[in-house]
């Protein structure tokens, strides 16, 4: 049996007040539809059709080649939407699987479930059904009192006595391609849209079965509002932060620990409370990470330690230790065994092997060897004001408290600046460059005869 995944993503999502697409609005860092996404793909073993409509192109941007597209201009109704992949589907597939975008939570296994009992039914489509505490707007699943689908209601349309049925619809249906597509053109208008729950009627009047199958409602309850949004947001984090710890992760306390879906880390880390990693980020082994650290899209090797800090594209080489109070921004890389303490900010930069940069330090545009120690204070003065420059300190310098490097400026290996100096030339291998702006001290002393 062949099957083509079919995902309504077009909506406005008029109840998030928003400028952002619901289905974009993001779940532990990810747009929600991109967890439906990667569902469908698993199950059909290809990327689904997707429906777009309201902000199209951030959605299919935000796709990328996760998935096809299809255009619903403009949109109307859920039913509306699957007549628009007709062109696309009609004759590719015997089963055609509907799922709506803000269902993060669907599992592969539940829709392989349903899909069996369709099959074994004979069914004309199949719902999933649930029964979630607080029904609120749901469509309302209608039954004969022998316990047969007869309809699917919308709260709106729906008689005080429908409002009470607790068994409510969750979007997810299932259809033989056939009968859908030889259906679909004969959904009633209503409110300006055609709903696609009421094939279920139309099956039922030409005398088909409509199977359905019970779900948990935690897997198939809509992201509808911002309250549902910050419930999915907890949820997947706490399924994240349970994978991650059987993975061989310790969290002192995973409530306060946010890791978006994208992360990997390495086993034997520790992370400490509120810790955020986002994006792209990979974390080594045996690393220990916070309290309070924020790191984004960066690479942090193994055994490092991070204290409350704040890491944007950054790169830690192994053995490395960050923090209290650093910044890392884009392009700072640190090699193995770096020190760096307490209030320093490195910039697209690389400091080698085994550098300390203790206290109060800003490097930016910079390549700093092995093994030098760069002071309290030290500022590598990057930008004249309309071009950044580059700083270049060799290995084994010892760059004093509160040296100022005005760049483009290089210290030469194993070279030494005096404590308060101002760089302002180039320092020699091995020299001492000192005072406002800064000599070279040998220098000055051959030229007094010494
Ligand atoms: C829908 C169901 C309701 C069900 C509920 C479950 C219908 C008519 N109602 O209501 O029975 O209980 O989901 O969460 O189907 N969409 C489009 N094009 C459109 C309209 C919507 O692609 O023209 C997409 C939306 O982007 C969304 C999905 O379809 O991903 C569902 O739309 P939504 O507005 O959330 O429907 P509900 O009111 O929740
Ligand atoms: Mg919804």
């Amino acid at each position: 049996m062949s099957i083509a995944a079919v995902i309504l993503a077009a909506g406005m999502g008029t109840r998030m007040k928003s400028d952002v697409p619901k289905v974009l609005h993001r779940v532990c860092g990810r747009p929600m539809v991109a967890y439906v996404v990667d569902v469908a793909h698993e199950l059909t073993g290809a990327p689904p059709l997707v429906v777009v409509g309201h902000g199209a192109e951030h959605v299919r941007k935000a796709l990328g080649d996760l998935a096809d597209t299809v255009l619903q201009e403009p949109q109307l109704g859920t039913g509306h939407a699957v007549m628009q992949t007709r062109a696309a589907l009609e004759g590719r597939a015997d089963t055609v699987l509907v799922v709506y975008g803000d269902t993060p939570f669907i599992s592969v296994e539940t829709l392989r479930g349903m899909l069996d009992r369709h099959a074994n039914e004979n069914a004309a489509a199949t719902l999933l059904t649930f029964r979630p505490p607080d029904p609120l707007r749901l469509g309302r699943i209608v039954r004969d009192q022998a316990g047969h689908v007869q309809a699917i209601v919308e709260f709106k349309e729906a008689t005080p006595e429908q409002q009470s049925i607790r068994e409510c619809n969750s979007g997810i249906m299932c259809f033989q391609a056939k009968w859908l597509w030889s259906h679909i053109g004969q959904l009633p208008v209503k409110h300006g849209e055609q709903y696609l729950t009421d094939l279920v009627e139309l099956a039922v009047a030409g005398g088909r079965a409509v199977a359905a199958s019970d779900a948990d409602p935690g897997e198939v309850m809509g992201i509808d509002d911002r309250v549902r949004l910050a419930w999915a947001e907890a949820k997947m984090r706490a399924r994240i932060n349970e994978q991650l710890m059987l993975s061989g992760v310790t969290m002192l306390d995973p409530v306060t620990t946010y890791i978006d879906s994208s992360v990997t880390i390495g086993t034997d880390t520790v992370l400490l409370p509120n810790t955020h990693l986002r994006g792209k980020t990979i974390i080594g082994h045996g690393c220990s990470i916070g309290p309070d650290a924020v790191i984004e899209d960066s690479v942090i090797g193994d055994r490092c330690v991070v204290q409350a800090s704040f890491f944007e594209g950054a790169t830690l080489e192994d053995d490395v230790d960050v923090g209290p109070f650093a910044h890392l921004r884009k392009g700072a890389h640190l090699c193995r065994h770096v020190h760096m303490g307490n209030f320093g900010e490195v910039k697209n930069s690389r400091l080698g092997p085994g550098t300390k940069m203790g206290h109060f330090s800003y490097v930016g545009d910079a390549d700093v060897g092995a093994d030098v120690n760069i002071s309290c204070g030290v500022i590598t003065c990057n930008y004249d004001g309309k071009h950044k420059h580059k700083t270049v300190i060799g290995e084994g310098a010892f760059v004093g408290s509160d040296t100022m490097l005005r760049a483009p400026v290089t210290i030469g290996k194993y070279a030494v600046t005096g404590a308060g100096s101002v760089v302002t030339h180039d320092v020699p291998d091995g020299a001492l460059a000192y005072g406002v702006p800064a000599r070279i001290k040998d220098e000055e002393q051959e030229a007094e005869g010494n």
